[in-house]
């Protein structure tokens, strides 16, 4: 259970830092087609965002406090702080990276979920993984 609540929090402060990144890119981006790619950013940040409440609340039914500072999420976050403002083609780079590494996090937790017969959470883990191959599949499509 240890392993499995470790690997929660990783998960969750990634996902939070990936949500921030999103809605960053979302505010800052520029160029010829800013609409569309305001647009594209503003969409997935949103849905990410969306998860994480429930997210939260999973780390509380598994029995353990959920993280919620800069602190901490600095701490545990997988996917790398953004301070730079890069153009439009990278701001798609670097988040189809990061939504690439997210689907593989998800995997990864879903399987010690299992091993350890939490299945409601494993179907929330599952549904963030799916999720994240629907943004890699918007963002490698608009790299095209
Ligand atoms: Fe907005």
């Amino acid at each position: 259970m240890d392993e499995l609540i470790k690997a929660l929090k990783i998960s969750f402060a990634s996902e939070f830092s990936f949500y921030l990144k999103a809605q960053y890119f979302h505010w800052n981006v520029e160029g010829e087609n800013f609409q569309q790619y305001h647009e594209l950013f503003g969409k997935i940040y949103e849905e990410v965002y969306g998860s994480i409440d429930d997210f939260a609340e999973n780390i509380r039914k598994a029995g353990s406090y959920t993280p919620g500072s800069f602190e901490r999420f600095s701490m545990l976050s997988k996917i790398d702080d953004e301070t730079e403002i890069p153009d439009a083609r990278s701001m798609t780079e670097i988040l189809l990276e990061d939504s690439d590494k997210m689907a593989n996090i998800f995997k990864l937790v879903f399987d010690i979920a299992e091993r350890n017969g939490e299945h409601g959470l494993a179907d929330f883990l599952a549904g963030r993984q799916d999720a994240h191959r629907k943004h890699s599949w918007m963002l490698r499509a608009t790299l095209k």
